[in-house]
């Protein structure tokens, strides 16, 4: 961005809910004041969290996201709450007309992310979902050379993200989710499915829970036809045991009639074109906050809220708008839908 350090090209941005994976927001928005993003506000309605935050992170804190909301002026504000309380955060950023991010999943059901869409649209505010998976370098560059015609338009594609990684220690609730591991996780390597391959005809679904101490389902194996023709699987589980863990990357494999795409675990990527192959290490860049493994993931929070940020300010809808992620959200629910039916499903939207 060229102006940096004119007042008016800054954006004063607000977060409510400082636990787990909030930490990478606050450090992602920090070190995007170099683009001109202005931490001024969180808010955890935990006391301890939300001082610990302002405390680290140089804000005024809150408990109250109301309060905060009425007594700072903000351009932006950033919901890293979990989803049962993104429908009641995000009608009181919408009834005040505040530009708002939110977390996936948006919300624990359907209907629900329909409301906060359909609010939203109601009081005139830009809505956003935080779906970073497709903002991670490597996935960018894949797009890339998707979009640059390398492989010609793509046919088939499976795109997995198999992991043993205990994701319960940071998330213990996750033991007791209704829906696991496609609401979590599957949700995003879904929503990659449709940035490579493009909108989705119907969708087939097998889950299985494999670790008995979890309620729900802890792996879901979907086969999806695109509008295009292209067929794709996306697969993923917390109950992978290899040696060569990749979490938290995506691997995938992305064929069309001139070559293929292949990321495997390093973030490397082979691209094939008519019989010719080369390899890159696209690598995730190590901040200065992240550690590995996790840096894969948060620097796509960072190339995150820098999007959402570049989006609001040239008044255009970001790429993951609140309409945009419906149309992720109903994979979820038609593959859900074709799991419990045995038969395939068609998406809502
Ligand atoms: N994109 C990713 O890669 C990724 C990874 C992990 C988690 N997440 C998502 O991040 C979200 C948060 O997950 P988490 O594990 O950090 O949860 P968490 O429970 O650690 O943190 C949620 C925080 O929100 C606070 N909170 C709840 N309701 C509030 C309210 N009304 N006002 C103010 N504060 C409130 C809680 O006190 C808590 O501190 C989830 O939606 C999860 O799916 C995304």
């Amino acid at each position: 961005m060229s102006e940096k350090t004119s007042p008016a090209s800054r954006t004063r941005v607000g977060l409510i809910g400082c636990g787990f994976y909030a930490q990478n927001h606050l450090h992602a928005w920090k070190d995007l004041a170099t683009e001109g993003a202005d931490l001024v506000a969180v808010c955890d309605r935990d006391e301890s969290k939300a001082r610990a935050a302002g405390e680290k992170f140089g804000a005024p804190w809150f408990t109250d996201a109301r309060k905060m909301l009425d007594s700072v002026a903000l351009d932006l504000v950033d919901i890293t709450t979990r989803m049962d309380t993104h429908l009641e955060l995000a009608a009181l950023t919408s009834e005040r007309r505040i530009p708002t991010v939110v977390q996936k999943p948006f919300a624990p059901e359907w209907k629900d992310c329909v409301a906060i869409v359909e609010t939203a649209k109601k009081h005139g505010a830009w809505l956003a979902v935080h779906e970073n998976f497709r903002f991670a370098t490597s996935m960018m560059r894949v797009k890339q050379v998707l979009d640059s015609g390398t492989i010609g338009e793509p046919t088939w594609a499976r795109l997995s993200f198999r992991t043993g990684f205990d994701v319960y220690k940071g998330q213990p609730y996750f033991y007791n989710e209704e829906r696991l591991v496609i609401l979590d996780v599957g949700i995003h390597v879904l929503d990659l499915a449709r940035v490579f391959m493009g909108e989705v005809e119907r969708v087939s679904c097998e889950t299985q829970r494999r670790n008995p101490k979890v309620r729900a389902e802890d792996t879901a194996t979907i086969m999806m036809r695109h509008t295009s023709g292209a067929v794709s699987i996306v697969e993923s589980t917390y109950e992978a045991k290899r040696s060569a863990d990749p979490f938290p990357e995506t691997m995938l494999e992305i064929e069309g009639p001139l070559g293929s795409i292949i990321v495997s675990k390093g973030e490397v990527m082979t691209v094939t074109t008519q019989g010719l192959s080369f390899e890159e290490k696209i690598g995730a860049p190590l901040l200065s906050w992240t550690t590995r493994p996790w840096h894969v993931s948060q620097e796509a929070v960072r190339n995150t809220n820098l999007h959402m940020m570049q989006a609001l300010r040239a008044g255009r809808p970001a790429d993951t708008s609140g309409e945009d992620n419906l149309k992720t959200y109903a994979l979820v629910e038609a593959a859900y839908e074709s799991a419990a039916t045995h038969a395939s499903a068609k998406p809502k939207a």
